[in-house]
């Protein structure tokens, strides 16, 4: 008999590019999130059912086992503790890089390199690395404004097309990583219904490879 399974994921880009995936894996949803203001959405299968988290809290709710499976962006991961979770998959979804910007021209500073990023333990172990101290300020997003207005130097953030640095005029100056999303597994679950599960890495594996 096959048993409840949760699938955690986040509307918007994520949801809309793992769709493909899912389909491949006769998952259909029974509401679009986009228009729905349902958090539980059902599927076509009764014991299957998916919930629509904020994108940084989808490994949370694996961690718990509140959700069997999930998918969050590489950048939210490195954020996040790894207890109880596999990162089984990149999915190729959602890319982009996380990158160090700042203005064409910078002003001349006396102190420590300010940045302002939500990514505090990406931007801490990369600037470790290179044996640079800076100050991280923690911001939540719009983080192109802080250096328009000296709350920072530089920001530590997403760029894909560079349209939203180029639109608030920023550079992208260093790269710090590739990014892509990952179907993420509790631990647990992936033990107790791995027949489940398996069945759909391979269907979103027979995607992703083509
Ligand atoms: P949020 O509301 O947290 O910003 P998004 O749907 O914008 O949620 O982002 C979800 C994930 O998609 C991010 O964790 C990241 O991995 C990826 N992502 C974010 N911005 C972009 C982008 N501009 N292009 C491609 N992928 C992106
Ligand atoms: C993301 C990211 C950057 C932008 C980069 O924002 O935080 O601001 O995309 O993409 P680009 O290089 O193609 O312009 P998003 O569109 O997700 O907006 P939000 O997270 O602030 O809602
Ligand atoms: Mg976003």
């Amino acid at each position: 008999m096959n048993e409840q399974l949760t699938i955690a994921l986040s509307k918007g880009r994520i949801y809309k590019d793992t769709l493909p995936l899912l389909e491949a894996a006769n998952i259909i949803p029974q509401e679009d999130p986009s228009k729905s203001r349902k958090l539980i959405i059902p599927t076509n299968h009764d014991n299957v059912r998916l919930l629509i988290v904020r994108a940084t809290d989808a490994p949370t709710y694996v961690a718990h086992g509140a959700a069997d499976i999930g998918v969050a962006g590489k950048d939210v991961l490195m954020e996040a503790p790894s207890d109880n979770i596999y990162e089984l998959l990149d999915l190729e979804i959602a890319k982009c890089k996380l990158m160090v910007a700042g203005p064409e021209v910078e002003k001349p500073h006396g102190h420590r390199l300010k940045i302002a990023t939500k990514y505090i333990k990406s931007a801490q172990a990369y600037y470790a690395q290179k044996g640079e101290q800076v100050d991280l300020i923690k911001l939540y997003g719009s983080m192109e404004i802080a250096p328009l207005i000296d709350l920072a130097d530089r920001i530590v953030d997403l760029v894909d097309t560079g349209n939203t640095l180029k639109a608030n005029g920023l550079v992208p100056m260093e790269h710090i990583a590739e990014i892509s999303s990952r179907m993420i597994v509790n631990q647990h679950a992936y033990k107790t219904k791995f027949n489940q599960i398996n069945e759909i890495v391979q269907q979103f594996k027979s995607v992703i490879e083509k």
